[in-house]
């Protein structure tokens, strides 16, 4: 079983957006709501089968909505119940068996993208549940009667949640059938996960990917919608290598908004080798190796790759986030600071498209370590093991490198605006 199946719960009633036919059919840039969140779906290659939830009434409207649009991917069209957590628990009892992997979206979030859907995916398989999510931007209070404020939280560890939420099959099956056993509704699907004891982990979503909830939010899609299209229209009429065009000439409407830019970054490190250390490489302990100096494990590679994406986005170095004078980063795993990497990147509006590393080092030989590498480095930037690339090469004994006193790494990294 390898397959990965949706669930697109869109069996509400709309009552917050206030109008007679369900929200998911209002157009948006021509096309009904629920159509944009179908083709998400559709365009996901990880994705195998879409199973549908609507309200009983909208079961043959919802199915030709979906042929109309061409879904290929359709397994079924069932009907909802009461509360979201009913409509989600009767798709998933329809689910093909040769799913290993559900992803459950709502079908009111119709601007997720085919990233964060992937992003979500790749985690699950790792850590068995992961949710899209935003690190929070604004302070937040909590209140006390009255309202007055009680305290204010420490927004580091405040994230927004969003769908996709998804898990593994057996997983997110038995969570549920134990709410159902206990009576317990959660606001989320990852909620009934965690009264399992079981961790989920946070994937970085999307500020775009919001819940439409009133008609104010069909206006911000509509403009999305319609931003996307331009810049695809951008990328199309000029050419991004031709000096004349629009994404590299200052003060065009395309390099302002960011809205279809690719930017390309570049890292570099070394490390001195230092006995007594543990060598940790690419995110891998490589054991019975020398390790490298420095604050934290002194991963060189993630260093030259987190260098990279900051430098993609302009937004500093390694350096000035984790600063080395910072006690709270002693010893710390260089997977950690390159998941917080990619949150400050997706906070500023970035999204890692892929990254390539050089170790330059006389010693180990990183050869058969190399897809665990790359596996880590992806699960941490929330992309695939095909975006990132590690490769290795001696210094040919010149130099200190080549005289193996320390290791270095040379990195490139795209990003892409969200
Ligand atoms: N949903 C569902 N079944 C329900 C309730 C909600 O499938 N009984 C779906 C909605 O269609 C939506 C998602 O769950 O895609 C999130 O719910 P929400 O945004 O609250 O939508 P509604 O419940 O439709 O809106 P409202 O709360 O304003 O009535
Ligand atoms: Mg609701």
């Amino acid at each position: 079983m390898s397959g990965t199946s949706a669930v697109i719960p869109a069996a509400g009633s709309g009552e917050r957006f206030g109008r007679a036919a369900s929200k998911i059919f209002a157009l948006a840039a021509g096309k009904p709501l629920l159509a944009h969140t179908l083709s998400a779906f559709e365009r996901c290659s990880l994705v195998d089968e879409i199973v549908l939830v609507v309200r009983e009434r909208e079961v043959d409207e919802a199915r030709r909505l979906a042929e109309n649009c061409g879904t290929q991917k359709l397994a079924a069209v069932v009907a909802g119940g009461d509360h979201r957590q009913d409509s989600v628990e009767r798709g998933l009892q329809v689910l093909s068996a040769a799913s290993s992997i559900v992803a459950i979206h709502d079908g009111a979030r119709p601007l997720v993208s085919r990233e964060t859907i992937e992003a979500t995916i790749v985690a699950a398989r790792e850590h068995g549940a992961a949710v899209a999510a935003m690190p929070v931007v604004e302070t937040i209070k909590s209140a006390a009667r009255g309202d007055f404020v009680a305290s204010t939280l420490d927004r580091r560890s405040l994230w927004t949640i969003q769908t996709p939420q998804t898990f593994d099959r057996e997983l997110i099956l038995t969570a549920y059938r134990q709410a159902r056993a206990d009576g317990f509704y959660g606001t989320d699907d990852a909620a009934l996960v965690e009264r399992l004891g079981h961790p989920v982990k946070l994937v970085p979503g999307d500020y775009d990917n919001i819940k439409v909830t009133t008609p104010l939010d069909l206006e911000f899609v509509e403009s999305r919608i319609s931003r996307m299209q331009n810049a695809e229209c951008g990328m199309r009429n000029d050419s991004v290598l031709s000096p004349q065009s629009s994404v590299l000439s200052p003060g065009s409407s395309v390099l302002s908004t960011q809205s279809s830019a690719l930017r390309v970054g570049f890292g570099y490190d070394v490390h001195r080798f230092q006995a007594g250390r543990k060598l940790v490489l690419g995110g891998v302990e490589l054991p019975g190796e020398e390790g490298l100096a420095g604050h934290s494990d002194a991963d060189v590679i993630l260093h030259a790759v987190a260098d990279a994406l900051l430098g993609a986005a302009a937004l500093g170095d390694i350096g000035r986030h984790f600063p080395d004078t910072d006690p709270a980063y002693r010893g710390i795993s260089s997977i950690v600071l390159l998941e917080r990497t990619a949150a400050i990147l997706v906070e500023a509006g970035w999204a890692p498209v892929n990254v390539d590393a050089t170790l330059v080092a006389e010693r180990p030989k990183i050869a058969p370590r190399v897809p665990e590498m790359q596996e880590r480095i992806a699960a941490a930037l929330g992309i695939d093991p095909s975006q990132v690339s590690v490769k290795a090469t001696t210094a040919e004994g010149l130099g200190e490198i080549g005289t193996g006193q320390g290791a270095a790494c040379y990195a490139a990294a795209v990003v892409r605006a969200r």
